[in-house]
């Protein structure tokens, strides 16, 4: 196995009330507390204790559009705007990156590069800013459209979106700023820069009323899994998220986004995969299987067939629960979730012959792992050394106790394997996971970093 040079990258997606359906309704769980700050800022102090790189908050433009009386027997419809809540964990951490998740089909650029830019100068350069094209017609329906558009289109706009926000944030170049109480002279104006973009989508004179963010451009997250969202991931992605159902899918997918990048003219290692796991640990198998039981028996046969119809978006009332999953034919994109999602449930039971109960329980995060610390650890070794990802993303299945149990239980024996960091590198999201700081466009020379 190829020994690699230093730590995975580590990321915790975090969801008030953890990524099991199951799971708000646990004794310990943060239960009617879910949508306080306080929860929030303890799963992320919690992280940083565990010098995970970043905290992930993902975010979409609607409540889950499922027939109410299921959503209501579920934690889903209860989250923050991850800008907003962004600003706030910034306060209350010191080191942790912090990615917030923003659409490009309902966004403005220049709302969004003032919004994310405010967000890295006030965490001192700890941002990241998940791109999102919004995949579904719900979303679309809270913004005055019937349909969303086209995947081509919405990768195309965003495409436009991204260059306006990159563009916007280099309005000053790096050393614009005199501040020379002397002369008067607050910054040089040659130095300063209106991007006057005309594009298909977008009319924007700039400039950004704002310094260069701290880490240039905050790191640019991504998770596309389709032609044209594994396309604009090679082009502009600095960290992606991936979700594969095997490992042998999952370095598949490394090489197709690193072999992208190249063709784009990248360096492969300017792009970081994190493999999307969803472990639940105990210090034996056995304990790893009773916390695991113990949400699913917090599911039923109904909640947990309607968030599959939802997945699919399609009926699966025909089916009986105990046959083994039958070759579905997925619906138009648009309904449902992403392809790629959907696709790796249906490799998975094809993989593991699972009956269409044990798919429909199975919709709590993608690759649930119940594990004993130890193999945990060598799962992810595994992973990570074969090249089937940079890094991992893990959907914390339950809070606040998954975070700790992370942290306390397999945290140590990664920490040992050299797998996870002692102490933070820098003080940026970019240095601590090793990403350089792309040049102002509108420099002469070079800034240093
Ligand atoms: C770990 C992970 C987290 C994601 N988080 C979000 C999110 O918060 N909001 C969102 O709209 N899409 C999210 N997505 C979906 C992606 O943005 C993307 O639409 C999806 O992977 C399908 O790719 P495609 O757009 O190329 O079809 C996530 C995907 C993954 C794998």
């Amino acid at each position: 196995m190829v020994r690699r040079n230093g730590p995975a990258v580590w990321a915790a997606f975090l969801w008030p009330g953890g990524h099991h359906h199951g799971a708000w309704r646990l004794p310990n769980s943060t239960g009617a507390d879910l949508m306080s700050f306080g929860n929030y800022k303890r799963m992320a102090q919690e992280a940083e204790r565990g010098k995970f790189d970043v905290i992930f908050l993902g975010d979409r433009l609607d409540a889950w559009p499922l027939p109410s009386e299921y959503l209501a027997r579920t934690a889903r419809a209860a989250r923050l705007e991850t800008i907003t809540l962004t600003a706030a964990l910034a306060a209350v951490t010191d080191r942790i990156g912090l990615v917030a998740t923003a659409s490009t089909t309902f966004s403005e650029p220049f709302n969004l590069a003032r919004q994310i830019g405010s967000l890295d100068h006030l965490s001192g350069g700890r941002v990241g800013w998940n791109v999102v094209t919004s995949y579904t017609d719900d979303q679309a329906h809270n913004y005055g459209l019937e349909k969303i558009p086209a995947r081509p289109d919405r990768y195309a706009k965003a495409q436009e979106f991204l260059d306006v926000v990159t563009g916007l944030w280099d309005s000053f170049e790096d050393d614009a700023m005199l501040r020379d109480k002397e002369s008067g002279q607050f910054f040089d104006p040659a130095k300063f820069h209106a991007l006057n973009h005309e594009g298909q989508y977008f009319k924007v004179a700039g400039p950004l009323n704002m310094e260069r963010p701290p880490q240039g451009r905050p790191v640019i997250c991504q998770a596309g899994a389709s032609k044209e969202g594994i396309a604009f991931a090679s082009r502009n992605g600095e960290l992606l998220f991936s979700v594969n159902s095997s490992i042998d899918r999952a370095r598949d997918y490394y090489r197709a986004i690193k072999g992208g990048a190249v063709a784009a003219g990248r360096d492969p290692d300017d792009v970081r995969v994190l493999a999307s796991i969803n472990p639940v640990i105990g210090r034996t198998e056995e304990e790893a299987q009773e916390k695991y039981q113990a949400m699913q028996e917090l599911l039923d046969d109904d909640v947990s067939r309607i968030f599959a119809e939802l997945y699919f978006g399609i009926d699966l009332s025909r089916y009986s629960m105990d046959e083994l999953v039958p070759e579905i034919e997925l619906p138009e994109v648009g309904r449902g979730m992403p392809r790629a999602h959907q696709e790796y449930m249906l490799n998975r039971a094809r993989d593991e012959k699972l009956t269409m109960r044990e798919l429909v329980y199975g919709f709590n995060g993608t690759n649930i792992y119940p594990r004993s610390a130890e193999a945990a650890a060598d799962e992810f070794q595994e992973w990570y050394e074969s090249e089937a990802c940079d890094g991992f993303i893990l959907q914390i299945s339950h809070v606040p106790e998954g975070v700790t149990d992370f942290v306390e239980l397999v945290v140590p024996i990664l920490r040992k394997r050299g797998l996870i960091r002692e102490e933070y590198r820098g003080t940026t999201m970019r240095e601590n996971i090793g990403l350089t700081t792309p040049a102002n466009r509108y420099a002469t020379r070079v800034p240093s970093h």
